[in-house]
């Protein structure tokens, strides 16, 4: 569960992050493939090339309505059962990303920072993981739009709601 507070916690880092989110990138998978070097065959360039970009939604993702995001990221973490993504790469991700707040925010990035982003990383990775253990949904049915329009529509701007 992500309280609101939490929530908060996590834009506030997030947007410190942003202004040094190509050099995060970079951490980001250095440590990635450090930990787990068999995941750079996993990893298209593409994707590490498309980042930043990347970036910029997942932080609109986070700091919006969390419940009305979980469909669309069950639906993400299905094609990431496609793209060949295991339960245990998302712990590896986890700890790549925890490091890399670390170490980019440095005595910014607070235990109860910390606390936040593990407990939003989880609630991604769960609903991710539940996700990958279902079929394909019938056409027509699937949340369109991808991660930013669910994130932001039918939410008030900066709207935070607990979700778990
Ligand atoms: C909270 C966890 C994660 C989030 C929010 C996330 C988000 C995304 C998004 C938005 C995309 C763009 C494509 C799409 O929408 O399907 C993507 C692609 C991808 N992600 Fe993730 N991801 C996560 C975890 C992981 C993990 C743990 C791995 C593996 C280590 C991974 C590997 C990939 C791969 C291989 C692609 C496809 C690249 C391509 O072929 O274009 N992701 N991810």
């Amino acid at each position: 569960m992500v309280t609101a507070a939490q929530q908060t916690l996590v834009q506030d880092s997030w947007d410190k992050l942003t202004p040094m989110a190509s050099h995060a990138v970079e951490l980001f998978y250095d440590r990635l493939f450090e930990l787990d070097p068999s995941l750079e065959d996993l990893l298209p360039p593409s994707l590490v090339e498309r980042s930043t970009e990347l970036m910029q939604v997942l932080g609109q993702a986070v700091a919006g309505d969390l419940g009305r995001l979980a469909p669309v990221v069950r639906e993400l973490g299905r094609r990431h059962r496609d793209y060949g993504v295991r339960v245990g790469h998302y712990v590896t991700a986890g700890d790549a990303l925890l490091w890399t707040l670390e170490q980019s925010l440095t005595e910014e990035f607070t235990p109860r920072m910390k606390e936040a982003w593990g407990a939003m990383y989880e609630l991604f990775s769960v609903l991710m993981i539940e996700g990958a253990k279902t079929r394909p949904v019938e056409p027509g049915s699937a949340p369109r739009g991808g991660l930013v329009a669910a994130a932001s529509s039918g939410a008030a701007p900066g709207a935070r709601q607990q979700a778990g």
